[in-house]
């Protein structure tokens, strides 16, 4: 696989350039973009791309109804440089901006699953994205894991390369497929059915695992304590799991119950009207050593519910990770709510190591090695 930063000046002097990014954030009620982490990361390459003269054009999915518009990540990316966009992919307006492109000029096109050959995957699709430009970049490391035109059938109909951020995020999840040790993974989410691989996996390689989230939630009905209300997934950890020595999980739970109250927890106390909405303090302090001597850290999932503002005890971990890489740890963290939970902390994110981008084809990756977006570039 080749990066960008492979080409020389005069490769991208003038070229068109394709440059297939991850601007899929959040938007707010009021249809603005909140969140603009995955537009800071991916930016890098927007930049060295235009920097060194070429044409950019830009293409990204949003969210997963195709009406909705990228108008509102094109009005955020003002913030970092001129940005021109067209609501348009294939028709005569898209084309007429890209015809009038000077060099080192930015184009953001629609959303590409506006058109339902995106993810169909459709060589069509690919043929006539490809069409655009001279080189195809992927810098779309969060989008990987999906099979679509513009990361799989693109690919083979022009040079391609990696994009920067692509780069990093793979250079980093490797190290976290091979840990240095002492090692602490953190894991949480929901869907234990889908996770349990990955757990396995982890278990092979961390020298402790400590599951959260709803995730936890299994654990406790597995162990036979009371549940409540809470959110259980459909299979629940196998004994040979929960008796692994290096399976780790919370110790006390936040607590709310149907009038809004809440409390802390020991697992054996939550009642029929609770649900789990976070861990507790307990279970903080309880993984505290080991995580504080780790030297190398991996974290997807909030320890609770973050769209409902259980976000202390994330918080908290974060600091203790903040601390271990003070004293030389490496972490990888990533997932759209763990990012989003502290990135609202008050911990400055260099402090936290990498901070990936990716949530879902970060899971797959650490589990597979590749995604179908890397293996179209190889
Ligand atoms: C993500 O946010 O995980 C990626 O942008 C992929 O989005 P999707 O889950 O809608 O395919």
């Amino acid at each position: 696989m080749r990066c960008i930063d492979e080409l020389s000046a005069a490769d991208l002097k003038g070229k068109r350039v394709l440059l297939r990014s991850d601007f899929n954030v959040p938007l707010s009620a009021s249809g603005e973009v909140g969140d603009i982490f995955r537009l800071t990361q991916g930016w890098q390459s927007v930049k060295y791309l235009s920097e060194r003269g070429a044409k950019v054009i830009i293409i990204s999915h949003i969210g997963r109804d195709p009406a909705e518009s990228l108008k509102p990540v094109a009005e955020a990316l003002k913030k970092f440089g001129s940005v021109s966009f067209v609501a348009d992919i294939f028709g005569d307006a898209a084309e007429g901006a890209r015809a009038s492109m000077r060099d080192g000029e930015i184009l953001l096109l629609e959303n590409l699953r506006s058109d339902s050959r995106e993810t169909e995957n459709d060589a069509g699709m690919g043929r006539e994205l490809a069409a655009f430009a001279d080189m195809y970049v992927d810098d779309a490391f969060a989008a990987a894991h999906r099979a679509h035109a513009s990361i799989v059938s693109v690919a083979g109909f022009l040079p391609h390369y990696a994009g920067l951020l692509m780069r990093d995020e793979i250079t980093q999840l490797d190290k976290a497929r091979a840990p240095e040790h002492p090692s602490f993974a953190i894991l949480g989410g929901a869907k234990f059915e889908t996770k349990a691989p990955l757990i396995q996996a982890l278990l092979s390689t961390y020298d402790n695992v400590f599951i959260t989230g709803a995730l936890a939630n299994d654990v406790f009905k597995a162990k036979g304590y009371p549940v409540g209300r809470s959110l259980i997934s459909k299979e629940l950890p196998s004994k040979e799991i929960l008796e692994n020595p290096r399976f780790l999980a919370p110790i006390d739970a936040t607590v709310e119950n149907s009038g809004k109250e809440v409390k802390v927890k020991k697992p054996d106390t939550v009642e029929d009207d609770d649900k789990i909405v976070d861990i507790g303090p307990d279970s903080v302090q309880e993984i505290a050593p080991a995580l504080s001597q780790a030297k190398f850290i991996l974290w997807n999932g909030p320890t609770g519910l973050y769209e409902a503002g259980y976000v202390s005890y994330t918080h908290a971990i974060a600091a203790l990770i903040a601390h271990a890489v003070e004293d030389g740890a490496q972490a990888v963290i990533g997932g759209g709510d763990t990012i989003a939970a502290i990135l609202e902390s008050d911990i400055p994110p260099e402090k936290l190591g990498f901070l990936s981008t990716g949530g879902g084809a970060m899971l797959e990756y650490l589990l597979k090695g590749t995604l179908p977006g890397i293996d179209a570039l190889k």
